[in-house]
């Protein structure tokens, strides 16, 4: 079993902040067993390997060593589990949005919410992807994960999988040591729409909308406010919204009442970092190759000709001013590879 690779492969358009990077050797696996391949061939030559998924969460450096893959087997299929519950599996490669759309079509309800998010399903468990009041942990009941050693499948539950906000034991204990090959979601015949988060019950505009609708009133949120990165490059929110104590939380209200924010049950507080970017001056400024968005400060956006150190330097200048001015440390969201 032989395995070909391109030599010195253009990863600018396999990442949506379209920073120039090369691989020395970039292999798309068509199928698991390809994928399993490249894992054990890069074990046995002692090369790192990097695993691409739809590049939208990424920061490039400008030359990636060993061996890169990118899964883009990509079928996806449901299973009747009741008159109400569906099971939808779906592989590594596929589209995320292209499936939110094709089972919301359906009347399945579950990840409407999360449409136009972009990426690749085997990217979406790593830092289960939310938005709109939903995240991928509240659907998802299985992955099936690969041990890039020895190229054992196995199959981990959604507990397994320790989802927090952002966060998973993929970015923790199991970084570099599993990837995700498919995911199984539990999805609802019923309609139960989650329209609290924000003015979106006002962006569906009916009351009681199809899981349809209400996929596309989020698209039509997200086009407002985020940058579409095939014109403007950029990774969607550069920094995760902190959590802060009830107590230092209560401090910033003091000061600053309309900080926006969301109360957890275990009593910390989640606030709006974009907000805390915007308040020290920053929404819409551009520094060299890179800017701060001019409708969502959360997102960095790359005006084409940068690299992924000044990016970088920019993101802690920003990141150093929120904490001077707010006590508050941002930490970065999208993953760090090469640079
Ligand atoms: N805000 C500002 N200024 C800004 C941006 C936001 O004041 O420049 C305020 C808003 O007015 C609002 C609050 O901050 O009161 C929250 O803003 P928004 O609804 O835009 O959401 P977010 O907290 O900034 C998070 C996710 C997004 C997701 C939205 C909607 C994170 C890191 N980001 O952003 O996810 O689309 O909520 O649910 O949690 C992503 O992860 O890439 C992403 C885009």
């Amino acid at each position: 079993m032989t395995l070909e690779w391109q030599r010195d492969r253009d990863l600018t358009d396999a990442n949506t902040l379209r920073l120039v990077c090369r691989a020395d050797r970039y292999v798309a696996a068509e199928t698991p067993e390809e994928l399993q391949r490249a894992c054990l061939v890069a074990h046995e030559q002692g090369w790192p390997l990097t695993v691409l998924g739809g590049g939208s969460n990424l920061v490039l450096g400008p030359r990636l060593g060993g061996l890169t893959v990118k899964p883009v087997f990509a079928q996806w299929w449901q299973e009747s589990i009741d008159t109400d519950t569906v099971r939808i599996h779906a592989d590594a490669g596929v589209t995320w949005h292209d499936l939110v759309m094709s089972v919301a079509q359906q009347g399945l309800w579950g990840i409407e919410n999360l449409a136009l998010i972009p990426g690749h399903c085997g990217a979406a468990p790593i830092q289960n992807i939310g938005a709109y009041g939903v995240e991928l942990a509240d659907v998802l009941e299985s992955v099936e994960v690969l041990d890039p050693e020895n190229g054992d499948l196995a199959v981990m539950s959604a507990a397994d999988c320790e989802f927090g906000y952002r966060d998973s034991v993929f970015k923790r204990d199991l970084s570099g040591r599993a990837i995700i090959t498919r995911m199984v979601l539990r999805l609802d015949r019923r309609a139960c729409p989650r329209l609290d988060y924000g003015n979106l019950a006002e962006c569906v505009g009916r009351p009681d909308p199809t899981a349809l609708d209400v996929a596309e009133a989020v698209c039509r949120v997200r086009r407002d406010k985020l940058p579409d990165p095939t014109v403007l490059g950029n990774a969607g929110s550069f920094f995760k919204n902190p959590i802060v104590t009830a107590h230092h939380a209560d401090a910033l209200f003091h000061e600053y009442p309309e900080l926006p924010h969301f109360a957890l049950p275990d009593g910390r507080v989640k606030i709006a970092a974009g907000w805390l970017i915007e308040r020290c001056g920053f929404k819409g400024v551009r520094q060299g190759a890179f800017g701060v968005h001019e409708r969502q400060a959360l997102v960095l956006v790359h005006h084409g000709g940068g690299e992924a150190a000044e990016l970088l330097a920019f993101a802690d200048d920003i990141a150093r001013q929120v904490s001077e001015r707010f006590d508050v440390m941002l930490e970065r969201e999208p993953r760090v590879i090469g640079a």
